[in-house]
């Protein structure tokens, strides 16, 4: 079981979404890290031929995607960024309807249908319209239908959108739960979605994956520039002018900034352990800017 993408393009006009990319896939957990615009979902489409690369190529256990066609796309599940679904449709109804599409007999596609609603929780409201669903059960409701086919190859593009910290822990277990023996791909760019689950990280910025390896690994590479400061609010002014931070809190008196740095950014400054967010800000971070991303 493995993917393998060979220096793959995708233009628009003069606009190179994805700029020669190149990795290989096994089985496990995939996290694909990246800011908006980073070209992970033009990616995530060329994987699933929904769109076209403009060169280079994707091939499964060393057979072209191109030439498999139909034998590919019949292992490959996915749940779109903009999920659209039908809202005057129960979700029983909905799975049953996607499962036809899929081409699966009405026997087994029955005995899908029930094991999946339970797997998602979704047993309880399975004849309830689509349309009375929170953002989380429509989620949820996503990655049923993805997971129909019981597919190789599982490509979720920001599965978490939109769903609070509880939603979030259960679609972590989910994944988890459906993640064994396939390959999963998961976009996101809320670093914690990750963590605990992904085996790899891929990091891409501005079309290209500029780092993928094991969270350990990719942590070695800020290790001893992490650093936290407890200080008054004036300091914590000119600290956040002058560094990276990938956090803050307010301690009564004082703010304790988490602060990126090769240096000891303040006398008070104690070295911690890096996490992924400090990751997420050092690829992507600029000094002076507010965070304007989940972590
Ligand atoms: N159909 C299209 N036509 C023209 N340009 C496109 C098209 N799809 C994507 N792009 C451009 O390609 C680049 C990458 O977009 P893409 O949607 O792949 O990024 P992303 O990492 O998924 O972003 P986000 O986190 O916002 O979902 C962007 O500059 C975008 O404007
Ligand atoms: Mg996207």
């Amino acid at each position: 079981m493995q993917l393998q993408v060979n220096n793959l393009c995708k233009n628009f006009k003069e606009n190179m979404a994805v700029n020669h990319v190149s990795f290989i896939l096994e089985k496990g957990v995939y996290g694909l890290l990246g800011a908006n615009g980073a070209g992970k979902t033009t990616l995530m489409r060329m994987l699933c031929t929904l769109v076209t690369p403009t060169s280079g190529t994707i091939e499964y256990d060393e057979e072209d995607i191109k030439v498999m066609d139909e034998r590919y796309r019949r292992i490959i599940g996915y749940l779109p960024q903009e999920f659209g679904y039908y809202p005057e449709f129960s979700a029983e109804d909905y799975l049953l309807y996607i499962a036809a599409l899929k081409g699966l007999k009405p026997i087994i596609a029955r005995k899908r249908v029930n094991e999946l609603l339970e797997i998602v929780s979704l047993t309880k409201v399975r004849r309830k319209k689509i349309k009375t669903f929170s953002g989380g059960m429509k989620r949820r409701l996503g990655i049923a239908q993805a997971v129909l086919n019981n597919p190789e190859i599982l490509i979720l593009d920001e599965p978490t959108a939109g769903l609070d910290p509880k939603e979030r822990i259960r679609f972590r277990a989910l994944i988890s739960h459906i993640a064994k023996e396939r390959i999963v791909l998961l976009s996101t760019h809320i670093v914690s979605d990750l963590e605990s689950i992904a085996k790899e990280i891929l990091i891409m910025k501005e079309g290209s994956i500029i780092e993928q390896g094991e969270v350990e690994k990719l942590l070695s590479k800020i290790k001893g520039k992490v650093w936290i400061c407890l200080v008054d609010l004036k300091e914590a002014e000119e600290l956040r002018s002058m560094y990276l931070f990938s956090n803050e809190r307010n301690c009564g008196e004082k703010v304790e900034l988490r602060i990126i740095s090769e240096t000891k950014p303040s006398v008070s400054a104690i070295q911690i352990d890096p996490a992924l967010e400090d990751l997420f800000i050092y690829y992507f971070g600029e000094v002076n800017k507010i965070a304007d991303f989940e972590i």
